[in-house]
């Protein structure tokens, strides 16, 4: 399997996609391939004819303090272990071809991008929502394969598809977690030994609502109180949220009578961890 790396390439497959008539699948990804992304991948091989693996480190979803020169970049690996799956086809593009010097459009987001995740980092659903979008039109896919560990970022999208009308469905894949359940990110490698035990605090925090809600408790003040109680006696250095929700709107859920999503953003030691769980 050779990466593709020009748009020209790029047009010429989808073209005899188009002509085939085949179901194509994307999986868009930025690299540092985990069992998650790979579990993406399978999904897509399964239940559509042609798959195409994106990997691009996307600048315009990073704040300039954020990590985006030190993001784990890994693609022989990532080409490898894609290549053992039986995948054909990898976007790889560079920077420039995404973002050519004259590039100037964005997307605003929809409401829900302003919530949770858009408080502490205001600017991130933009540069993810428009980088997609254009991942979309470039491969003119069918099915786009996202997993649920991003939750907002799967809201995010899925009300982008629908506000503009994008002939493309959006298929949410369960979190992979690790046998310890700590939720697989590309950022996890961030965590040396001692990091990695508190990081489980994120999920058994998760478990600890799911039992709280299972045994009647209702009233969503009280839930995170004990949710950030918990985080802090496990160890974290600092909370960004850690909140029971609407799972559409992410509205936070002050009285629970049904589905509510549980979602967690906080880090360890300078890694910023998420999880999050749907319950009920
Ligand atoms: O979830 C990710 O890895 C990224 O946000 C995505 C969807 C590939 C856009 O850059």
């Amino acid at each position: 399997m050779t990466p593709i790396r020009t748009l020209e390439a790029l047009h010429e497959l989808a073209d005899g996609f188009q002509r085939a008539n085949e179901t194509v699948g994307i999986v868009p990804t930025m690299g540092a391939l985990h069992d998650g992304h790979l579990s993406l991948v399978r999904q897509s091989l399964d239940e559509t004819g042609e798959t195409i693996v994106t990997i691009f480190v996307n600048p315009s979803q990073f704040a300039p303090e954020e990590d985006l020169q030190r993001y784990p970049r890994t693609l022989d690996a990532d080409l490898e272990k894609l290549s053992a799956m039986g995948v054909k086809h990898v976007f790889v593009p560079e920077s420039a071809l995404m973002y050519p010097p004259n590039f100037s459009t964005s997307i605003v987001p929809a409401k829900v991008a302003t919530k949770l995740e858009g408080e502490f980092r205001p600017t991130h659903f933009a540069g993810v929502a428009t980088v997609v979008l254009k991942l979309f039109n470039m491969t003119r896919a069918d099915v786009a394969f996202f997993g649920q560990k991003d939750y907002q970022q799967v809201c995010v999208i899925q009300a982008m598809v629908e506000d503009f009308n994008v002939p493309i469905e959006v298929r949410v894949c369960p979190i992979i977690r690790e046998a310890d359940g700590l939720a697989m990110s590309s950022r996890n490698r961030y965590l040396d030994a001692e990091q990695r035990k508190t990081a489980l605090v994120l999920y058994r925090t998760l478990n600890h609502v799911r039992e709280l809600i299972s045994s009647g408790q209702n009233d969503g003040f009280e839930i995170v109180t004990e949710m950030r109680q918990l985080l802090i006696d496990g160890g974290v250095d600092s909370i960004d949220y850690a909140v029971v929700a609407d799972p559409k709107t992410l509205e936070t859920a002050n009285f629970i009578d049904g589905k509510v999503v549980a979602l967690i953003a906080a880090h360890v030691g300078k890694t910023r961890l998420i999880d999050n769980l749907v319950i009920g």
